[in-house]
């Protein structure tokens, strides 16, 4: 379990999101029992286990760990697969009934329900599958009259990870060979339990191979902290001027990009103790406070600091000059649409800012408080606005607090060990 200590203090950080996802598609593709240690029970996560659940993985919790059974996986569900509010569950799992050619319906909530999956609809049905929806939005139908094509070449069409691992798992969990195409930077972690699973993938700059071979997750895997759960925190303790050590995180350089624009905005921030397990670095991440400067973010680098630019844009009101954010466009598409309510709240809050066609330009701003937040019900737009509200005299409205759950359950109770600590 990754945990954060500043003396006395000892937080804890939730087990990586998407490492818990990814690590319970792969134990139901292994067809064996195994444990896996500290599995996120986050609501996203708590969703994928219910869809898996239903078709055919059979698990029991011991306090944090998830003892699973996945020999009879895969088998046709009863009833639609309810992934809830969660993209990542919907992404995957489309992916996942593509290639093992099991007939199922997906739904979710209302927010999912509006995101596109056109993005995944689209490179699956090239690769074979055939899938009925409308206008690209859950509810969607995967049949089971197709099987996928041998030695396909598919192209990602867009900058997601999720877009990228429902294409890896189809092609896993169908048994064939394939070259995906995806030259960006997004998170990678899919790849790299493929690899510690013994698939048979590699990976250069912009295209991945992979030839057809049974998965075998490790049978004790371990989840360690989230480094965009951990990320908040940061934040809270570079504005209330604390340094702080974030213990057992995942150093991955796909997840790590925000914590390396705070060093270039003049945090200290060192990275220690790193370990390699399973292919994925762990380590401990310290920083130290320190006044910020602004900073360009170039549209590339985006897609690796995706989850933290809502904390990011609010820690730019507070640098000494004028800070421009590219690239943002997939904001749009997230639980809630966070590229306008990053510019509406803060607009709203008095912040100087700008927002150009996928850009946020950001000056120097004394942020007020009083103003209700509008949240979309989005676990990160009101996890930064409340890391923003430890720092004003008079804080703002934030409601639907409950959504926190969704990535970090145990979030108020950290925020408050750090804002305790500086009052
Ligand atoms: C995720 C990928 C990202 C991220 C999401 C989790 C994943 O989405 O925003 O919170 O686990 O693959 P996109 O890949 O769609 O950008």
């Amino acid at each position: 379990m990754g945990s954060t200590s500043i003396g006395p203090m000892f937080f804890i950080i939730p087990p990586d999101k998407s490492i818990s996802h990814r690590a319970l598609f792969f134990a139901a593709l292994s067809k064996q029992n195994g444990i896996i240690k500290n599995l996120s029970k986050c609501e996203d996560v708590l969703s994928t286990l219910q869809c898996l659940h239903a078709l055919g993985l059979k698990y029991t919790w011991i306090e944090n760990d998830l003892e699973y059974d996945s020999s009879n996986f895969p088998i046709t569900p009863s009833k639609p697969l309810d992934c809830g509010n969660s993209g990542t569950t919907a992404r995957l799992l489309i992916g996942l009934l593509a290639g093992l050619n099991i007939p199922a319906k997906i739904i979710g909530d209302a927010s999912l329900s509006k995101r596109p999956m056109q993005r995944v609809i689209t490179p699956l049905t090239r690769l074979g599958a055939s899938i009925s929806h409308f206008q690209g939005k859950l509810p969607i139908e995967i049949h089971s009259n197709n099987s996928l094509l041998d030695n396909a070449i598919i192209k990602n069409p867009v900058p997601s990870a999720q877009v990228k691992s429902a294409i890896i798992l189809a092609v896993i969990a169908a048994g064939i060979n394939c070259t995906i195409l995806d030259g960006y930077n997004s998170r990678n972690h899919t790849e790299l339990m493929a690899q510690a699973s013994d698939i048979k993938l590699t990976k250069t700059k912009d295209k991945i191979q992979i030839l057809n071979t049974q998965p075998k997750l490790p049978t004790y895997f371990t989840v360690y902290g989230d480094p965009s759960s951990a990320f908040f925190l940061a934040a809270a303790a570079i504005l209330n001027q604390q340094p702080i050590t974030l213990q057992n995180i995942y150093l991955n350089k796909t997840r790590i990009a925000a914590f390396e624009i705070l060093h270039k905005m003049g945090a200290i921030v060192c990275f220690q103790n790193s370990q390699n397990i399973y292919g994925e670095n762990i380590g401990d991440i310290t920083i130290r406070p320190h006044s910020l400067n602004p900073i360009i973010i170039p549209p590339e680098q985006t897609p690796k600091l995706i989850d933290e630019i809502p904390m990011l844009a609010i820690l730019c009101c507070f640098t000494n000059g004028t800070s421009t954010l590219n690239g943002l466009g997939e904001l749009k598409y997230k639980e809630s649409n966070r590229l306008e309510l990053i510019y509406q709240n803060l607009c709203s809050l008095g912040a100087n800012i700008k927002l150009q066609n996928d850009s946020l330009v950001i000056e120097k701003s004394n942020l007020g408080g009083g103003t209700t937040i509008r949240t979309g019900e989005d676990h990160r737009i009101i996890m930064a606005f409340e890391v923003l509200n430890t720092v004003l005299h008079k804080k703002n409205i934030i409601k639907s607090q409950n959504c926190v759950k969704i990535s970090f359950p145990n979030f108020y109770d950290e925020l408050s060990k750090l804002h305790d600590e500086a009052v």
